[in-house]
């Protein structure tokens, strides 16, 4: 596997890792542990768009929540820029700004108090980044990138279309100059009429910015025209990774074949 930054040193890194989760009810007879993610090595660069595909329950969210620091792995090491991630609010904080995260449901990422104006400026407040002024310009510039109009400033996430608001949920993962989104299911919400849009943006927005993209989904249609390397998830483990024109071309194992020849999504 080569990617085109090999050399440089990843922006996540894991190794080994691995996840348990236990369940609260163990019934007898019934497992209470599931082993979400089984042994996965992994590496993501700057400037580089990966895709995860793998059904329903293979493990996917979990690994994503490893990925951008929210899940502790059971056993494994997870690095970030090279290094382990200290348990102190100061690395968290750091891992923070490098690595963010876009989920399935926008809503799960915006207040539905605040304006979208707010819900922009509050990472900068956070981190005491700028002047107000320049806590504006920046909030301005990335409606403009995600493609909202500015009149969006003094609206509720409820106020404006599912689509609208994941393009305000990556404008939020956008607000910290990330070197990495982590993009998990970002479309499977959506109309079907926008999801090729917000795919599209996310696209664009690598080339636009040179930023790392993990596009992680259950359908490889989906991440098919979008991924520089596409890794195939099946129970925790990664079965297969390979530059995304090698995996449509040549896929080795039987369980990518059959992905592939499920019936294309509308993306
Ligand atoms: N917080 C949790 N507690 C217990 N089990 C979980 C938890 N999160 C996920 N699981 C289980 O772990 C497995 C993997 O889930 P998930 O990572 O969400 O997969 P995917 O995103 O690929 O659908 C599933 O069997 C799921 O039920
Ligand atoms: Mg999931």
């Amino acid at each position: 596997m080569s990617a085109p930054t090999s050399g440089t040193t990843p922006v996540i890194d894991l190794r080994n890792v691995h996840v348990v989760h236990r369940l609260r009810t163990g019934k007898l007879f019934r497992p209470d542990r599931i082993r979400a993610v089984d042994g996965v090595d992994f590496t993501v660069h700057r400037g580089e768009v990966v895709g995860i595909v793998g059904e329903s329950g293979c493990g996917k969210s979990t690994l994503a929540r490893v990925m951008v620091g929210l899940q502790p792995p059971t056993s494994g090491m997870v690095l970030f820029n090279g290094a382990e991630l200290g348990s102190h609010r100061h690395a968290r904080k750091q891992l923070g700004r490098s690595v963010s995260v876009v989920f399935q449901d926008p809503a799960t990422a915006l207040n539905p108090r605040m304006v979208v104006r707010d819900q922009l400026l509050d990472p900068l407040n956070v981190h005491g980044i700028g002047s107000h002024a320049e806590r504006l310009a920046k909030v301005k510039e990335l409606l403009h990138l995600v493609g909202l109009p500015q009149s969006a400033l003094d609206v509720l996430p409820r106020q404006i279309s599912g689509g609208q608001r994941q393009r305000v949920a990556i404008a939020r993962a956008l607000v910290l100059d990330p070197d990495i989104i982590v993009a998990d299911e970002p479309t499977s919400a959506l109309d079907v009429s926008v999801r090729a849009q917000v795919l599209n943006l996310l696209a664009d927005l690598k080339s636009t910015l040179g930023l790392g993209l993990v596009f992680i989904s259950h359908d490889i249609n989906t991440v098919r025209y979008v991924s520089d390397r596409i890794a195939v998830m099946l129970a925790g483990r990664i079965i297969e990774t390979g530059p995304a024109q090698e995996i449509f071309d040549n896929p080795r194992e039987a369980y990518t074949r059959k992905l592939l020849g499920a019936t294309p999504s509308l993306l």
